[in-house]
């Protein structure tokens, strides 16, 4: 099983298109952090297809550094299917940019996910105009075979609450994790960009897995407010911040087993300086800081 990272940033991208913070204005500078595009995966079983894992603003880039086998005909798509944790518009805006596609486009999610993107974020009726989509429903907790690949994926709940776009609406929405397993290699993975809550169901899942990667949005739970951007706390925006007790890195420096990656940065994040204290921090507990382009296999 192969993973790559195709984008490590969280929404807004590094650097973020309207940010002075001192991260992104390092990332313009080149020296000491480089930059990132948004949150985004690709996963694959052995020489099976390539799935994308969340579609983002950025996917056109992405899809461009996946290398694949051609299979018949000029119009090739590098990816069989895409799989949403989430409705959020960072990991949907993609798959507008997927309606060039020969045929239509496989999208699996829960339902809540399908409801937020017809009710709230209407893009599969969108994209149903152009190339057509097939949605595919997971459940929570069931393993779902994908087809054509050695792999399986098995959504678990992760907390928070649905995206701002259906704020009013009552249209409800969870988040959700995907833990994949290989049954050609035995590998686990399991991939968790937002986590609104650390409990024992999703410690297990983490502490069994080969390689997680996991949400590392913020380093302090009133990141946004110290540097005058935004009210809301980390907590408030569905994700556990990675310092202090019961943050993430805490939890994570505990596993023995996994290799240990933080995904979905966001661009105020001090991590991402490559000088900075709090990523000697994330390095001292065992835990990598993805990039764009970090392919791992299993
Ligand atoms: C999140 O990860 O919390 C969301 O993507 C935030 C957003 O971009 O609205
Ligand atoms: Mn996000
Ligand atoms: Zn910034």
């Amino acid at each position: 099983m192969r993973v790559r990272v195709l984008g490590s940033a969280a929404g807004g991208g590094f650097p973020q298109w309207n940010c002075h913070c001192e991260t992104c204005e390092a990332a313009r500078e080149g020296a000491r952090a480089r930059p990132r595009t948004q949150s985004s995966l690709a996963i694959r079983g052995g020489e099976g297809p390539w799935f994308l894992v969340n579609a983002s603003p950025d996917a056109r880039q992405q899809l461009e550094t996946l290398t694949f086998r051609q299979v018949e005909g000029v119009r090739a798509p590098p990816i069989a299917g895409v799989l949403l944790t989430d409705a959020e518009i960072d990991h949907t805006a993609g798959l507008l940019l997927l309606r060039e596609s020969a045929t239509p486009v496989s999208v699996f999610g829960d339902e809540g996910i399908e409801r937020a993107l017809r009710r709230g974020f209407p893009v599969l009726a969108m994209l149903e105009r152009y190339c057509g989509v097939e949605w595919q429903t997971l459940e929570p907790e069931r393993p779902r075979p994908l087809e054509g690949s050695s792999l399986a994926v098995e959504p678990f709940d992760v907390g928070g609450d649905a995206p701002r776009y259906l704020s009013g609406s009552g249209v409800e929405v969870r988040a959700s994790g995907f833990t994949f397993r290989d049954n050609a290699s035995g590998g686990v993975v399991t991939y968790a960009p937002g986590l609104a809550r650390l409990d024992d169901g999703v410690l297990t899942r983490l502490a069994t897995s080969d390689l997680v990667l996991v949400d590392g949005t913020f380093w302090r739970d009133d990141e946004l407010a110290r540097a005058g951007i935004s009210g809301r706390s980390a907590r408030d925006m569905g994700h556990v911040p990675l310092s202090g007790p019961g943050g993430t890195l805490e939890a994570l420096s505990r596993l023995e087993r996994p290799r240990k990656v933080l995904v979905h940065i966001n661009n105020t994040n001090p991590i991402l300086l490559e000088d900075s204290a709090e990523r000697e921090a994330v390095l001292a507990g065992g835990v990598e800081v993805a990039y764009d382009g970090l392919e791992i296999e299993l």
